[in-house]
This record gives structure tokens, C-alpha cells and sequence, in this order.
């Protein structure tokens, strides 16, 4: 066995991890197709990279409400679980283990996506950010609050989800509760002035969360389930943080203890946090000793620094994401120390093969 910790297996809650690096989810938009489904060519690209420990694939849409960006692959209907299918096959198939990230934009989102309506999210309050839709960059809009009827909606949206993935043939799934998304416009204060059940006090902020993780349950074991938050950002993708901001995800990442999930997966600050008063700067250090099963942490590691944040226990696994994005055989690199391909920021969201399938891996 491997001595060096990074390259140790794992056991998620029942899943064999063959180490300790996850491929974090990556948006790479090369669903231009009608159906906008997962094809051979993703199935190519996750195949590449499953020597991962575990492959979390990029956000999927659990409706087409949950849409918010061009291109980017659905989980709400057959011909897309038929799609799916064939990724967790290609992966399976190289003994590699896949979640997949369940995604809804909220507010993010544009009318140009709905047939001119407006986005869903937890109160009218407009992120002013841009979206990117077949019109290109446009301005974000006031979006619309969601009514309870469609809170239960959305939740059942994600659980309908759950439980095409599990007929896909993942290993489990992903809430994307992370990145100024819907759920995550729930937890802030800048995005939610609800007066109802699901805005106002910390608990009612976090409601739709635990809502959906005790709606999926039925369709997937909860130890397969995996969560994803980001709680020290700020200015943003819409958000701004606030003295609650932080308590809100003690208060969740402690709730979660209870529910024994596969994973929760914690990002380091996206962007500089340090003159933000409400903030926390070292992610893993403050949440690991509030959460007592696997976490993963992510953003910005390297083989050096992946390997300290396990050794210190900080951390259980390290999700890399555009290591991985450029080096489909990371795992081999970082074990034999090779260089890195470089990743070209162009071809991140653009369609075909380019960018995607054709980052070389070592030939040696
Ligand atoms: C091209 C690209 C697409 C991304 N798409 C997603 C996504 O779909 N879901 C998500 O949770 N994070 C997404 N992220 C964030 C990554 O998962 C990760 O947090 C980020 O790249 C930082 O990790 P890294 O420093 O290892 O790259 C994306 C990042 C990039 C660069």
C-alpha cells in the first residue's frame, strides 16, 4: 500500500475509494444538444480522470428551471439518465466511483432561459451579476420570490433527481448548496427576506436543505448523499456576508452530523476574505472540529499542501478542480512527481473535443 496519505484508500460510508484525491464538479458546457444530455464524449472525458478516488461531475440541472447556464447537462428526464448511464459506465468500467452534483441557479438564472419568466429565488432581490445564455453576457433581473407550493416543488425536483442518478448508475449524489446558488441564496441575508418558514431565523434559513436531504432519503440511502457549502464568501456571485452568515453554517455543518451523510464538502475562500469582518479565512480548520464525518475540502490545493491538510487531520479527502480539469492523469503525476499540463481558460465552457478530451497524459 501507498505510504504517502493522499494515495491511501478510503471508505466513504460504505464506498471503496481507491485514494484520497476527488475531482471536484466542473461546469464544461458540452451538452449543445437538444435533450441536453451527457454523451460519449463526456463519458470519455470522466472515463480519463477516473483514477480519481472519487469524480463528483460538474452541476446538473434537476429541472429545467434549475437552468442557468448554456450547454450544461440535465438529470430530469429519460433521455438524460440514458446519457448519464453511459458515464457511470465509462468510469465504472476503470474501477473509478462518481457522484453527481445536483444543481439549481435560483436567482443566477435569466427570463431568456424561461420563456421569458422570471428566475426562481428566495426573495425579489436581484444579485446584479451576469448570466450567460444563447443571447451571450446579460444582466441578472430582479428575480421572482419562490412561493411555498414551489419550495415543495423545487425540493421535489431534487428528489426526483436523487433518484434518476441512482437509475444512472452513480455511486451517489451531490447537493450543491455552494456558490451563490439556490440554496446557498437561502442561508444569506442578502438574498433572503422571507418572513414564512423559510427565511428569518438561522433554523428557517436553512430549511429547504434539510427538507430536501430528509425528501431524498426515500429515493437514496443518506450515506450516499453528499453536501456541498461555501461559507466564507463574499462580494461574490451575488453574495455578501453578515455577522449571521457564519453562524448559519456552523449551525448547518453541526445539524448534518446527524444525518450520516457520505460527505461534506468545504471550499477555502474563492476570492480574498481576509478585511471581511464576518468571515472565517481557514475553512477546514474552523468547520473540522464541528463535523465529525468525512469532509472534503477544496480550492486551490496542490500535492504539498493536500498532503498537509490530511496529515494535520484537517480534512479527509481534497477535491482539486482544475488540476484535474487539465491533467486527467493527476493522480499519476502527483504520484511520480511529473509537471502539469498547463489548463487553458478558452475552452473551459466552449463545445466539442477541444479543451476537454485532449489534455495529453503522460506517455511514460
Ligand atoms: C471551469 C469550472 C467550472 C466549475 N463548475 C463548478 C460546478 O459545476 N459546480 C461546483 O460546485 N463548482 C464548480 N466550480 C468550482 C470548482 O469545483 C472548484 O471549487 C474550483 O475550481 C476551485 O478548486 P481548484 O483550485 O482545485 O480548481 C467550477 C470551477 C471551474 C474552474
Amino acid at each position: 500500500m501507498d505510504k504517502q496519505i493522499l494515495f491511501m484508500p478510503y471508505n466513504l460510508s460504505g464506498t471503496e475509494l481507491k485514494n484520497r484525491m476527488v475531482m471536484a464538479p466542473l461546469t464544461r458546457s458540452r451538452s449543445d444538444n437538444q435533450e441536453k444530455v451527457a454523451t460519449t464524449l463526456t463519458a470519455t472525458y470522466y472515463q480519463q480522470r477516473a483514477t480519481a478516488g472519487l469524480i463528483i461531475t460538474e452541476g446538473t440541472n434537476v429541472s429545467t428551471n434549475a437552468v442557468g447556464y448554456i450547454n450544461v447537462p440535465g438529470i430530469y428526464s429519460e433521455a438524460q439518465v440514458e446519457g448519464w448511464k453511459l458515464v457511470t459506465k465509462a468510469v465504472h468500467d476503470k474501477g473509478g466511483k462518481i457522484f453527481a452534483q445536483l444543481w439549481h441557479v435560483g436567482r443566477l438564472s435569466h427570463p431568456d432561459f424561461h420563456n421569458g419568466e422570471l428566475p426562481y429565488a428566495p426573495s425579489a432581490i436581484n444579485p446584479h451579476e451576469k448570466s450567460y445564455t444563447q443571447n451571450g453576457f446579460v444582466d441578472t433581473v430582479t428575480p421572482r420570490a419562490m412561493t411555498i407550493e414551489e419550495i415543495k416543488q423545487t425540493i421535489q425536483d431534487f428528489k426526483n433527481a436523487a433518484a434518476n442518478a441512482v437509475a444512472a448508475g452513480f455511486d451517489g449524489v451531490e447537493i450543491h448548496a455552494a456558490n451563490g446558488y439556490l440554496f446557498h441564496q437561502f442561508f444569506n441575508n442578502c438574498s433572503n427576506i422571507r418572513t414564512d418558514d423559510y427565511g428569518g431565523s438561522i433554523e428557517n434559513k436553512a430549511r429547504i436543505l434539510f427538507d430536501t436531504i430528509n425528501a431524498i432519503k426515500d429515493v437514496i440511502a443518506l450515506n450516499k448523499v453528499g453536501v456541498r457549502l461555501n461559507p466564507s464568501m463574499h462580494n461574490f456571485m451575488g453574495i455578501l456576508m453578515d455577522e449571521e452568515t457564519i453562524p448559519t453554517f456552523e449551525y448547518i455543518v453541526k445539524r448534518l452530523n446527524g444525518y450520516g451523510l457520505a460527505y461534506i464538502h468545504l471550499t477555502e475562500p474563492f476570492v480574498p476574505v481576509d478585511d471581511v469582518p464576518f468571515a472565517v479565512t481557514e475553512i477546514a480548520k474552523h468547520f473540522r472540529p464541528l463535523y465529525k464525518g468525512t469532509l472534503i475540502i477544496n480550492k486551490g490545493f496542490n500535492k504539498a499542501t493536500a498532503t498537509k491538510v490530511l496529515e494535520d487531520a484537517d480534512a479527509d479527502l481534497v477535491a482539486f478542480g482544475v488540476p484535474f480539469l487539465a491533467n486527467p492523469d493527476l493522480v499519476k503525476r502527483y504520484k511520480t512527481d511529473a509537471e502539469l499540463n498547463k489548463a487553458d481558460q478558452q475552452t473551459f465552457y466552449t463545445p466539442g473535443a477541444k479543451g476537454y478530451v485532449d489534455y495529453p497524459a503522460l506517455t511514460v
